[in-house]
């Protein structure tokens, strides 16, 4: 990849948290791409009740055991993980830094885990599985279009990419206010105080420039960039979204694809059980987008016991949503998920330092895991169950 001007951030020093590497990434960005990194859906009360959820829980604490150096290991969708974390797709994050996706699967295999490839990526299909060295995920959003659907599963399958996820919960955008209110539209509303805002990042506009990733470049026309591009990628996207899928359109694409199949977008038991007996999906992402679709909807870890209990013994079920500390990631195993995916963490490391960001924040997150758990005295991460959680005992906040 060509070089760029890397933004650095030495302000303050290397940030030492998840919400640290979030202000680095504010004062990098544009207040627009800012709402659309950072922002929810509706009023973001489910944004708020997936970081809630985790914080009614308590650790139990076992001392003297002896355990100083716990296993992180896993497996997901048959490959060999050296922690229970991955990053979850996240569409056009090349603009919040021009490396996108490439350097997001740099960092995943540096940290001995993987990127599930968002089908609006920056970067193509073709271009991260070139730069990468080993097989990442690929994530599809359920277009009605099946010749289209057909040719991205070829593409993937010929990127060598291990496994997809199939994201249910998007069959229209969620309401994303402070995206309208900043001017995140394709093309961008400029105002004065939006022009104003963005003098203040020069080194965003220039890689923006520079390397002009401003499209979901899977469905854009070969070697077109910049301002055509997103308005072509844009167009494309409403043509092949449709709201009226059904399971017939999963059960096809499960015909179409060989490999480990995933669902990404559910919190209901029901629909956990129809998709393991009905498709015969591999696992299954409960997960509510982030808080970025439907507002008012379950948290993620309040969702997830049901759906552990009814299936888990039959498919691997992960979580994503409200992951910000080694504890959220050891609560989630412990009410029963097999690993977890974070979102907007690794983009506040991509936004405010490139590739290095996203392996300081899986860095980050690896050691507040480890720590958790030689406090905890566990000796791994396959020995969490529910018998290391007790229930906050200060009343209001009890799960
Ligand atoms: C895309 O999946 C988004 O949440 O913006």
């Amino acid at each position: 990849m060509a070089a760029g001007f890397q933004y650095r951030l030495r302000r303050g020093g290397q940030p030492t948290s998840v919400e640290a590497w979030r202000q680095a990434a504010r004062r990098a960005l544009p207040g627009m791409v800012w709402a659309y990194l950072d922002g929810h859906a509706d009023d973001g009360v489910t944004a708020r009740a997936n970081r809630d959820a985790f914080a009614r829980w308590r650790l139990r604490q076992r001392v003297l055991t002896g355990h100083a150096a716990p296993d992180l290991r896993t497996t997901v969708a048959g490959q060999a993980l050296s922690m229970p974390l991955a990053l979850a797709p996240t569409g056009l994050t090349g603009l919040s830094h021009w490396s996108g996706d490439v350097a997001c699967a740099r960092a995943a295999e540096a940290a001995g885990t993987r990127l599930v490839l968002s089908t609006a990526s920056s970067y193509t299909l073709e271009e991260v599985s070139a730069a990468a060295r080993e097989p990442h995920w690929f994530q599809l959003y359920p277009f009605g279009d099946r010749a289209f659907v057909s040719a991205m599963l070829e593409r993937a399958r010929q990127g060598g990419y291990g496994a997809l996820f199939v994201t249910v919960d998007v069959p229209v955008r969620g309401n994303r206010e402070a995206e309208a209110v900043h001017g995140m539209t394709v093309p961008p509303t400029l105002t004065p105080a939006s022009v104003f805002d963005a003098a203040l990042h020069p080194a965003w506009w220039w890689n923006l420039l520079r390397h002009r990733r401003l499209a979901a470049a899977n469905y854009v026309s070969s070697g077109l960039r910049g301002a055509r591009a997103a308005v072509q990628s844009v167009r494309a996207q409403e043509r092949f979204m449709q709201a009226d899928l059904n399971w017939d359109d999963l059960a096809w694409m499960r015909d179409q694809w060989r490999g480990p199949l995933y669902i990404k977008g559910l919190t209901d038991p029901d629909d956990a059980q129809r998709a393991v007996d009905g498709i015969g999906v591999d696992g299954l992402v409960v997960s509510n987008h982030g808080g970025r679709q439907l507002d008012n909807m379950l948290a993620t870890a309040d969702a997830l016991p049901a759906i552990a209990e009814r299936v888990g013994d039959r498919c691997e079920v992960l979580l994503d949503g409200g992951i910000r500390r080694g504890t959220d990631v050891v609560k989630a195993l412990c009410l029963g998920a097999r690993g977890v995916f974070i979102g907007r963490p690794y983009v506040y490391g991509l936004a405010a330092d490139g590739e290095v960001g996203v392996r300081s924040v899986l860095a980050l997150l690896r050691a507040e895991i480890e720590r958790a758990l030689v406090l905890m005295g566990c000796p791994g991460v396959s020995q969490l169950d529910r018998s290391w959680l007790l229930p906050s005992t200060t009343g209001s906040d009890s799960p």
